[in-house]
């Protein structure tokens, strides 16, 4: 077992020490290899680096409370990347191939993965990339597949703790019709700089409008947007939010408390009536937002607008009892009725 402080790690690229890997030349996979190097070598034409022609993927594993060790919801991750490989013109790793890597990273990487007991887990990243040095605009023929991971904590610093959020007017994340829904990388690069001056400004997250009309709420730069009204989750139908497995999860669980799920246009001045608004994802786990200011211009002082929940740090009921029902879950503390855990030998 590595010698890590679980309940002071944070989530970041800690580097653990096996990655495995596959290469798509020829029209067909190589073999899957576990490369304890932890590193692989790119020509400097790779259309990766000029044309961001990537996808990625992030789920955990957990140590359950009886001791088995478990995948939350990998299928849906390998359902996720194939549709995001399409979307770019890549081969993608079908099921069992994605489910057996992730598998054989745990397995090799088991050192890192965090006992139970702790607010941690094993952050797996799955990350799909053109190989092929070229110029041409068009999808390359080598791709390289590979799974890495690593043990992660609290994504802000604190769990089940509540952060202000800031919608910037003068950014959008994706275009109409554009990349939205797709895990690529090229749609977080264009948030790192309003993220950097958010942080400057104290803002944990960026709460992005749909970029059409800026009328509706589509999602946080990391994470998908749910507002509690009454007895109702009320969460995005958007085609510019990422399908997250989390908010699906939360969904039915949502109904399975009892509650109203209603998936439709949020229209902004909605914000001012809910009692409680999170954010979900595999990350961020839930993170519930304390208030939202709206701003015209980011980089500027005024605020045309806030919407508050919860003074900062503070928490709802209902995010709490969400937070709690699906980390039960994935703990192994409470049933697991849905059949979200999957279960691995190490
Ligand atoms: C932009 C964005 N939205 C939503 C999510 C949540 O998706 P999931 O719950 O599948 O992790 C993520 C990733 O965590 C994300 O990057």
């Amino acid at each position: 077992m590595a010698d890590i402080q679980w309940d002071k790690i944070g989530f970041d690229a800690y580097r653990t020490k096996t990655l495995v890997l596959a290469r798509w030349k020829d029209g067909k996979w190589s073999e899957i290899k576990e490369d304890d190097s932890f590193s692989f070598t790119l020509d400097p034409f790779t259309c990766v680096f000029h044309y961001a022609m990537s996808c990625f993927e992030g789920l955990k594993a957990f140590t359950q409370k009886d001791g088995r060790v478990v995948i939350f919801r990998p299928l849906e991750n390998a359902h996720r990347m194939q549709r995001t490989a399409r979307f770019l013109g890549l081969p993608a790793p079908d099921d069992d191939m994605f489910v057996e890597m992730c598998e054989r990273c745990v397995r090799a990487n088991r050192e890192f993965l965090p006992p139970y007991g702790h607010d941690a887990s094993l952050y797996i990243r799955p990350l799909l990339l053109g190989a092929q040095p070229k110029m041409q605009l068009t999808p390359p023929d080598e791709v390289i597949f590979a799974v890495m991971c690593a043990p992660a904590g609290s994504y802000y610093g604190a769990f089940l703790k509540s952060f202000a959020a800031v919608i910037p007017l003068n950014y959008d994340r994706a275009a109409p019709k554009g990349s939205g829904s797709y895990k690529v990388g090229a749609n977080y690069a264009s948030t790192f700089r309003p993220y950097q001056i958010a942080h400057n400004q104290g803002y944990m997250e960026l709460l992005y409008l749909n970029s059409k009309t800026h009328g509706f709420i589509d999602e946080f730069g990391s994470s998908n947007f749910f507002g509690i009204k009454g007895n109702s989750y009320v969460t995005p139908l958007s085609d510019s939010v990422l399908p997250s497995i989390t908010n699906k999860s939360l969904q039915e669980l949502a109904a399975d408390l009892g509650m109203k799920v209603e998936k439709r246009p949020v229209p902004v001045e909605e914000l001012a009536e809910f009692e409680e608004v999170g954010a979900c994802g595999t990350a961020v786990v839930i993170t519930p937002i304390s208030h939202i200011d709206v701003k015209e211009e980011l980089e500027e002082d005024s605020v045309s607008r806030t919407y508050r929940y919860f003074p900062d740090g503070q928490v709802g009921p209902v995010c709490t009892r969400l937070y709690k029902a699906l980390t039960a879950i994935q703990k192994g503390e409470a049933e697991d009725i849905h059949n979200w855990c999957h279960g691995i030998e190490l």
